[in-house]
C-alpha cells in the first residue's frame, strides 16, 4: 500500500506587504532583508485568518485531484496558528467543506508541521483503514510576531498548502519513505509562547505571546540536522541525490537552502525557491511550493522528490516521494 499524492493547492492573503513598506513603519530596509534572506514581499491577512486560508487551498486541491469532499476520509492540518484553541483547524475545514464522511484533526510541528501531518497520513493509509485524505499545511504567523522586533517580523509571511492523497495498493509512485525527529532540549531558541490565560484566583489578565527566536542558533541548526536527515533517508530508500530531481525545502532564508544544497554536494537548480514572494509561512511553505511546481507542470511520473522541513520544537523531517 502507497501513499499517492493525487492533487495539489495553495492560496495566500492577496495583501502584499514588500520589504520597502515595511521599512516605512520600522527601523529595517529592502537591502538587509532581501541579502540576509532571500525575501522580497509576503503575503499578509487583513482580516480572516487560518481557517479560511486552508479552506481555499484545500478547494483548490479537491479540484486539482477530481475528488468531492464527501469523498475524503480524513483530514489532517499542520498548524501553530489555528484560529482557535478549539474547535481545530482541521474540523473547521471539514465544516466549510461539507466533508462529513471525513474524521479532522491538527498536528503541531511547527515549521516542520507538513512534513509530519503528510508522515503521519501515510503512516495511517498504509493500515488500510482511509482510502482519501487531505493533508493542509497552513499558517497566519502574522498574528503571532512581534512586530516592534525586526530580527523576527520581517521574515515571516501568511498562506496555506494542501495535497490530496489516496491510498493505491499496486504501482511504484507515492511516499516511498520518511524520517521526523525532534529535539525538545533545543525548545527555546525558536518559542511562541502561549496566550498567557486569565486565572480567576491569582488575577491574572490574559496576554498575547509571540514568536521570539535565537536566529543564528537556527541557522546552525537547520543547516546541520537537514542534510543530516535527507542523507539518512535517502540511504534508508537505497537512492542516491543523482536520482532526486527536486529537494522541496522549507523556505525559511535563501541562505539556509544554499548551505544545505552545499552540504549535500548539489546545485541550488534542484532546490526550486519561492521564499522572495512568501517569507516563511511556516507549516505552508512546501505545500505552497510543491503546488507550484504541480501546476507549472514541473512534476512528471516517475519524478523522484525530497520534501524536507525544519523548525520549531526543534523539530526536522524529510520525505522520499514518487510522483
Ligand atoms: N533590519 C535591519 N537590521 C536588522 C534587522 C532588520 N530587519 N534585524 C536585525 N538587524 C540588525 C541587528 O540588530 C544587528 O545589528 P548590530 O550588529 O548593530 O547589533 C545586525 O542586523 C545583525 O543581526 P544578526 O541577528 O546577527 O543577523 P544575522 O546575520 O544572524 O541574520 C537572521 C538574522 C534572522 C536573518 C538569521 O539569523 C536567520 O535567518 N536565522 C534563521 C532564522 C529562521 O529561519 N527561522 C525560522 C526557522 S523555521
Amino acid at each position: 500500500m502507497k501513499t499517492v499524492i493525487i492533487g495539489t493547492g495553495s492560496f495566500a492573503p492577496p495583501r502584499v506587504v514588500t520589504n520597502d513598506d515595511l521599512a516605512e513603519v520600522m527601523d529595517t530596509s529592502d537591502e538587509w532583508i532581501r541579502t540576509r534572506t532571500g525575501i522580497e514581499q509576503r503575503h499578509i491577512s487583513d482580516g480572516p485568518g487560518t481557517t479560511w486560508m486552508a479552506a481555499e487551498a484545500a478547494k483548490l486541491a479537491l479540484k486539482d485531484a477530481g475528488v468531492e469532499p464527501e469523498d475524503i476520509d480524513i483530514i489532517i492540518a499542520a498548524t501553530t496558528t489555528a484560529d482557535n484553541c478549539f474547535p481545530s483547524a482541521a474540523c473547521e475545514v471539514q465544516g466549510i467543506l461539507g466533508a462529513g464522511n471525513a474524521v479532522g484533526y491538527d498536528v503541531s510541528a511547527a515549521c516542520s508541521g507538513f512534513i509530519f501531518a503528510l508522515h503521519t497520513m501515510d503512516g495511517l493509509m498504509r493500515t488500510g483503514a482511509y482510502e482519501t485524505g487531505l493533508v493542509i499545511g497552513v499558517d497566519n504567523l502574522s498574528k503571532v510576531v512581534d512586530w516592534s522586533d525586526r530580527s523576527t517580523c520581517v521574515l515571516f509571511g501568511d498562506g496555506a498548502g494542501a495535497a490530496v492523497v489516496r491510498a493505491c495498493e499496486d504501482g511504484d509512485r507515492g511516499l516511498l519513505c520518511g524520517r521526523i525527529g525532534s529535539d525538545g532540549r533545543k525548545a527555546s531558541v525558536l518559542t511562541c509562547q502561549a496566550r498567557t490565560m486569565g486565572n480567576l484566583l491569582t488575577g491574572t489578565k490574559p496576554e498575547p505571546g509571540y514568536i521570539a527566536m535565537e536566529g543564528q542558533e537556527v541557522f546552525k541548526f537547520a543547516v546541520k540536522k537537514v542534510p543530516e536527515c535527507v542523507e539518512s533517508l535517502l540511504k534508508s530508500a537505497d537512492t542516491d541525490m543523482g536520482e532526486v530531481k527536486y529537494l522541496i525545502l522549507h523556505q525559511a532564508n535563501y541562505r539556509i537552502c544554499e548551505s544545505i544544497a552545499k552540504r549535500l554536494k548539489i546545485s541550488m537548480d534542484k532546490i526550486p525557491m519561492n521564499i522572495d514572494r512568501y517569507g516563511n509561512t511556516s507549516g505552508a511553505t512546501i505545500p505552497i511550493l510543491l503546488d507550484e511546481l504541480n501546476r507549472q507542470g514541473k512534476l512528471h511520473r516517475g519524478d523522484r522528490v525530497v520534501l524536507a522541513g525544519f523548525g520549531a520544537g526543534l523539530t526536522w523531517g524529510a520525505l522520499l516521494v514518487e510522483w
